[in-house]
């Protein structure tokens, strides 16, 4: 395993996952689930592994869609978009439903970049959701939208089916 030396966001692809990707897909969505696992309450199932059973839609439903991002043809994570707000039902809104960067390529900006390209492509009013508990996911997305928009955006608290959001809200209108 050679040093990784930083040079991103430089070498960063976002590309869109196909069906042909799905099992790609659900292996990083465990090491997410892993990851979540620290502080929200999942379990593994019997077969050791978390699961997710909305993983199938994104390859039958128009307003879904699944990225990999890759740096130097290496996986380096993954988001899953749709449309359709969580909160309010509204379904003009673009939600960023899953967001994953591999471990080995955190805190280079890989997520902020990524996650730019995703709101550049799908323009329009969007929702990004953190659960209470995920404190390093209220700090990046903070960060995140605002480097984006240039500008700061404060999140509203919000509670659904029992659980406990941070929803950052805001329009892209970003130029790529
Ligand atoms: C949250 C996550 C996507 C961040 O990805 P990343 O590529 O490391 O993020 P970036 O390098 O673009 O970070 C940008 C800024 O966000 C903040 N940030 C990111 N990770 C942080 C951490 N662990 N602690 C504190 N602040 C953090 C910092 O301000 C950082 O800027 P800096 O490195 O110059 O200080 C990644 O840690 C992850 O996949 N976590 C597990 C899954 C998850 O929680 N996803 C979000 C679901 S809502």
């Amino acid at each position: 395993m050679g040093a990784f030396t930083p040079r991103l966001p430089v070498d960063l692809e976002v590309l869109p996952a196909t069906r042909d990707h799905a099992v790609t897909v659900a292996n990083l969505f465990e090491l997410y689930a892993h990851d979540f696992s620290e502080f929200h309450d999942v379990e593994l199932g019997d077969d050791g592994r978390f699961g997710y059973n909305n993983l199938p839609l994104y390859w039958s439903e128009p307003n879904r869609h699944a990225f990999l991002f890759s740096v130097r043809q290496k996986l380096a994570g993954f988001a899953l978009v749709k449309r359709g707000s969580e909160i309010t039902g509204d379904e003009c809104i673009w939600d960023m439903a899953e967001f994953f960067v591999v471990r080995r390529y955190r805190r280079h900006g890989l997520g902020t970049a990524a996650a730019r390209q995703i709101w550049t492509r799908f323009t329009g009013r969007w929702e990004v959701r953190v659960m209470e508990s995920n404190h390093v996911a209220y700090d990046f997305w903070a960060r995140a939208i605002a480097t984006a928009l240039k500008e700061t955006i404060s999140p509203v608290h919000a509670e659904v089916a029992g659980r406990r959001w941070y929803v950052f809200s805001f329009d892209s209108g970003l130029t790529p």
